[in-house]
């Protein structure tokens, strides 16, 4: 079954400069062809989107979606002034341990589809709110069945019922080795309160040799080690990225790492948001992703990230769209498959109700999107 997507005004490919007057066809689900509407082929179905705006599907490449439970009072009283510690984890971690996992599902379940619906079309998950070998295998058997990425964060905090010395040799040992064949991401969260240096790198080697990409949560409350170590141990990308010192840049301007920028979290626990212009300017690869979880960034809207990048970040419409798409993928080692709208590549396709991506900063809070496809999947 193909279908041509015609009339397009602007069409961003992540493959050379926006299209206007632009068609796309996606087959099966693939993109079988783009180029100007008045070359456009024949097709099964053809939809004409009168002059509104394409884009590949948001890469949302860093969220945390296994989980039971609220944390709406921990909120309300950040916004009254007191700060967001790692410590608030271990309210999810009781919740999520008590839950069944029918409640798990539904609640995996609902946040994907409010995240598609507002045209998420490649997403990754992570265990860590389980901090025991069976609840952090649970978590990631059920995220392998729902999303596109899974990712190990058995170090995401020690739970108070072990030494810290015994729970990283469980997140070393048994955890890692029962998680493993579910996952193909490892990742810690380098943080005061949460792991030091030498025990992040301990847990990153050892999830290395295991055949894992890495993936680190660093420099979100202060100054630290974080990326230092994901350019060391090549990981993927370090996340959130919120302090970071001039030698820090550098670092991860030489190296392949991606700084994954979050900055709904960062308003959301009151933190600065992170230089992106620094970064960018030093030829840092950037991407945006909502890190949506019930403790520091209760948001699934990728929109709502790009808006906030543009707005507040100093990034250009044309850099954050690029940050939250081609940049998640990228994150992701799937820039040749996702985020990128050229032939061959999975037809995830986001339709906005504007005629360009401009509007998604010129009007923020809107909802935008007009029509979604997954992997060539009408969606919505
Ligand atoms: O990425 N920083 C660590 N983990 C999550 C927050 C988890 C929580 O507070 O529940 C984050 O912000």
């Amino acid at each position: 079954m193909s279908v041509v997507i015609s009339g397009i005004g602007e069409l961003t490919t992540n493959d050379g400069p926006p299209l206007t007057s632009a068609a796309l066809v996606l087959d099966g689900d693939r993109v079988a062809w783009v180029g100007p509407t008045s070359e456009e082929p024949a097709a099964d179905e053809r939809i004409d989107v009168a002059g509104r705006a394409v884009l590949p599907g948001w890469v949302d490449s860093h969220t945390h979606l296994v989980f039971a439970g609220d944390r709406t009072e921990e909120f309300g009283a950040r916004m009254a002034g007191k700060p967001y510690t790692a410590g608030g984890i271990a309210v999810t971690v009781a919740a999520t341990r008590a839950a069944s996992d029918e409640q798990l599902v539904n609640g995996l379940r609902k946040h994907v589809a409010e995240a598609v619906a507002q045209g998420t079309t490649y997403l990754e998950t992570k265990t860590g709110y389980g901090l025991n070998v069976e609840d952090e295998l649970r978590s990631a058997k059920l995220a392998a069945a729902e999303v596109d990425e899974v990712t190990f964060l058995g170090a995401h905090l020690v739970p108070a019922e072990m030494s810290t010395a015994d729970y990283l040799a469980l997140v070393c040992g048994e955890m890692l080795d029962a998680v493993a064949p579910h996952v193909r991401w490892a990742d810690v969260f380098c943080e005061t309160g949460a792991f030091d240096e030498d025990e992040s790198r301990a847990v990153l080697t050892a999830a290395a040799a295991k055949g894992l990409g890495l993936r680190v949560h660093g420099n979100q409350l202060g100054y630290g080690p974080g990326v230092r170590l994901a350019v060391e141990l090549g990981a993927a990308s370090v996340d959130h990225c919120t302090y970071l010192t001039r030698s820090d840049v550098d670092a991860l301007a030489q190296s392949a790492t991606v700084a994954t920028l979050l900055p709904a979290c960062d308003l959301s626990t009151r933190q600065p948001l992170p230089n992106a212009r620094e970064l960018l300017d030093n030829g840092v690869t950037v991407a945006l992703a909502s890190n949506c979880n019930p403790g520091s960034s209760y948001t699934s809207s990728m929109a709502y990230c790009v808006t906030t990048a543009v707005l507040q970040m100093g990034m250009s419409v044309e850099e954050a769209v690029r940050a939250a798409t081609w940049g998640g993928a990228r994150a992701l080692r799937r820039e040749d498959e996702v985020g990128v709208l050229r032939v061959g590549a999975r037809a995830d396709v986001h339709v906005l109700d504007a005629p360009s991506a401009t509007h998604l900063a010129y009007r923020p809070g809107v909802p935008l999107t007009h029509a979604v496809w997954r992997a060539g999947a009408r969606v919505r």
